[in-house]
């Protein structure tokens, strides 16, 4: 998988398309850009330091994105813990013990909260930092469309079942790739 991957540009191919899709039609570029338009910056300065401290970080960030999308879309349903009505995503699989950076996703949120209360989804706050991280890491750049809902809910069996296992064939590589409306190009792009 993707050791080798973080910040290359072939993740770029698969992250501009997660970026694009998800709630879709609505999103933009320019979203925020007269609610809240010191959003961009607040998120770059924290994922900035952040990576600044641990340069893993930029890649825990980026798969945090990426296994966000696979649940119920490009959501935040990756960020919400356990509640008495669901089991949530952290604890599945793909990410129990393995996914990281958390506190930094918290800290831009309190960051933009600070600036704009109650404006900026999570859901796009993670879809920035995720870019800003391939950015400080030395990848490329894009422009990441906003405007996402965040979600109430979360699916503990939708993250064990969506997301790909290490043990993987390339049979269900691709059906999972394609159950998120990913062709086996961005697949092979991304598996460099
Ligand atoms: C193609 C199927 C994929 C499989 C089977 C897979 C599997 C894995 C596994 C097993 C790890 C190690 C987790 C650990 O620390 O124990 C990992 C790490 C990672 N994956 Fe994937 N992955 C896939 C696709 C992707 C994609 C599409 C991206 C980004 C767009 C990605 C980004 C990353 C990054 C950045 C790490 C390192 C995270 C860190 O060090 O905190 N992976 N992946
Ligand atoms: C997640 O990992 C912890 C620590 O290894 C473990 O105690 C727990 O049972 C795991 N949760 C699930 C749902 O597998
Ligand atoms: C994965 O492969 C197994 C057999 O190797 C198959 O039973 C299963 O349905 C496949 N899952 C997906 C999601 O394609």
């Amino acid at each position: 998988m993707a050791a080798g991957m973080n910040a290359s540009a072939l993740c770029f191919v698969l992250l501009v398309v997660m970026a694009a899709g998800g709630a879709s039609a609505q999103l933009s570029t320019g979203f925020y850009s007269s609610s809240c338009p010191g959003a961009l910056g607040a998120v770059a300065s924290v994922v900035q330091s952040a990576v600044a401290k641990e340069p893993r970080m930029g890649a825990s960030i980026l798969r945090l994105f990426f296994h966000d999308c696979f649940v119920q879309g490009c959501d935040g349903s990756l960020l919400l813990d356990d509640t008495a009505s669901f089991q949530g995503e952290k604890t599945a699989m793909p990410n129990n013990g393995s996914v990281r950076g958390f506190e930094v996703i918290d800290a831009i949120k309190v960051a933009v909260e600070n600036i704009c209360p109650g404006v900026v989804s999570c859901a796009d706050v993670l879809a920035i930092a995720a870019r800003d991280s391939v950015v400080a890491l030395g990848g490329p750049n894009w422009a990441v469309k906003v405007g996402r809902r965040d979600s109430t809910t979360a699916s503990f069996s939708g993250a064990n079942n969506n997301i790909p296992p290490p043990t993987s064939g390339l049979a269900n590589l691709t059906s999972l790739f394609a159950a998120q409306g990913l062709s086996q190009k961005d697949m092979v792009a991304l598996s460099e």
